[in-house]
């Protein structure tokens, strides 16, 4: 009913409209008596085989939304009764900011693909936490933690601090997000000298005064154009930090898989051409960290194949965002009956024995 009825209406509005719309009838729908519930007729029957315990959280299944997909925290609940495992809300800036000047998406329906160049617009943190402080729903939530635009590099720390700060009560794990390609010298910020500064500024948080429950676990998010150079000394930095895992990847600068590179238009590339380098890079990951860092692998993921091709690659939890927008509020629960008909047919007790099996 999405492919043939709401997608073509949406497909009409500029795309970010169109994401502004649908975040909206997701709020309205979980503001509403009984609209989760019905939320949850799209999504699977709840299988214990698909959960999965990662960086001391149990996760539903390990199929998450994205970073990008609900920035300001607006529809969590709505998110998480379709049937994703998790939502990563964010990235979220200390200070409310309005991103880079618009039109800044781009849909590419013929290569199943987005192109954004948002650059983090966000409500700031305090608005964030409101939605989310006394939370009554069950799911596990991320957030994606980002600096301002106007923050210099060598002041990001305490920026990625404050979000930590702020929104700490109200998040299961955060994930430090330096490779976005739409802010400024962000991406510069990936050096193991960054990388250090910054988590040595949240385990300051983490570890302050008056908080009653566990340190949160701290991630980084890693850009899929690093050099193999940039690549080691960030994992080396992620490793030193005691990083609870890597998220891979965020989106790409690189066009080359696209019939036309479209040079008019800024921003990173996600869906379908960025498959295969994600799933590269993620492999290159595991081969360099083995079982010490875990894993969330991103990019092009749309089917319940492909997030058995990420697990067997080692990834132990995948999110999505591209797929989601062309194939609709059905697609968590596509996917999740998916992975359950596998391990039935496989015969497997847990889904989690397949993580680093290989292909
Ligand atoms: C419109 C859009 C906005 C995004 N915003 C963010 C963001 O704020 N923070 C972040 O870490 N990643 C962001 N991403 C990247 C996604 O989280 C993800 O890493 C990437 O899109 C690859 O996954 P996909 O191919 O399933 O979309 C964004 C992606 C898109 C398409």
């Amino acid at each position: 009913m999405y492919r043939a009825l709401v997608y073509p209406l949406l497909s009409r509005i500029e795309p970010e409209k169109a994401h502004a719309i649908a975040l909206r009838s997701l709020r309205a729908a979980q503001a509403t008596p009984g609209g989760l519930a019905l939320l949850r007729t799209l999504s699977a029957p709840r299988d214990p085989r698909l959960e999965i315990r990662a960086f001391g959280l149990r996760f539903a299944n390990p199929v998450g939304a994205a970073a990008g997909m609900d920035k300001n925290a607006d529809a969590v609940a709505a998110l998480l009764a379709l049937g994703f495992g998790c939502v990563e809300a964010g990235t979220i800036t200390p200070r409310p900011q309005p991103g880079n000047d618009r039109p800044r998406v781009w849909r590419l329906p013929e290569a199943a693909a987005l192109l954004n160049a948002l650059g983090f617009p966000s409500n700031g943190a305090a608005a964030v936490e409101k939605r989310l402080a006394g939370r009554t729903f069950a799911g596990v939530v991320g957030v994606n933690l980002g600096k301002n635009k106007e923050t210099p590099a060598e002041e990001a720390a305490k920026d990625y601090a404050a979000v930590l700060d702020r929104l700490w009560n109200c998040m299961d794990y955060a994930v430090v997000n330096v490779s976005s390609p739409n802010t400024p010298g962000l991406r510069a910020l990936q050096s193991r000298a960054a990388i250090l500064d910054i988590f040595s500024a949240l385990r300051v948080v983490n570890r302050s005064g008056g908080r009653a429950r566990a340190p949160r676990p701290l991630l980084l998010k890693i850009s899929p154009d690093l050099t193999d150079d940039q690549l080691d000394d960030a994992l080396a930095a992620a490793l030193e930090a005691s990083a609870a895992g890597v998220v891979v990847a965020n989106t790409t600068l690189d066009r080359s898989s696209l019939a036309d590179p479209l040079p008019g238009r800024p921003g990173g590339l996600s869906g379908a051409p960025l498959r295969e380098k994600s799933l590269a890079l993620l492999r290159k990951v595991r081969q360099r960290v083995g079982r010490r860092l875990p894993i969330i692998g991103v990019g092009g993921i749309a089917t319940a194949e492909d997030v058995i091709q990420r697990m067997k690659a080692g990834a132990c939890l995948v999110q999505l965002y591209t797929a989601f927008v062309y194939a609709g509020p059905g697609l968590p629960g596509q996917i999740v009956r998916g992975l359950s008909e596998y391990v039935r047919r496989e015969g497997l007790k847990s889904l989690e024995e397949i993580v680093g099996a290989g292909a």
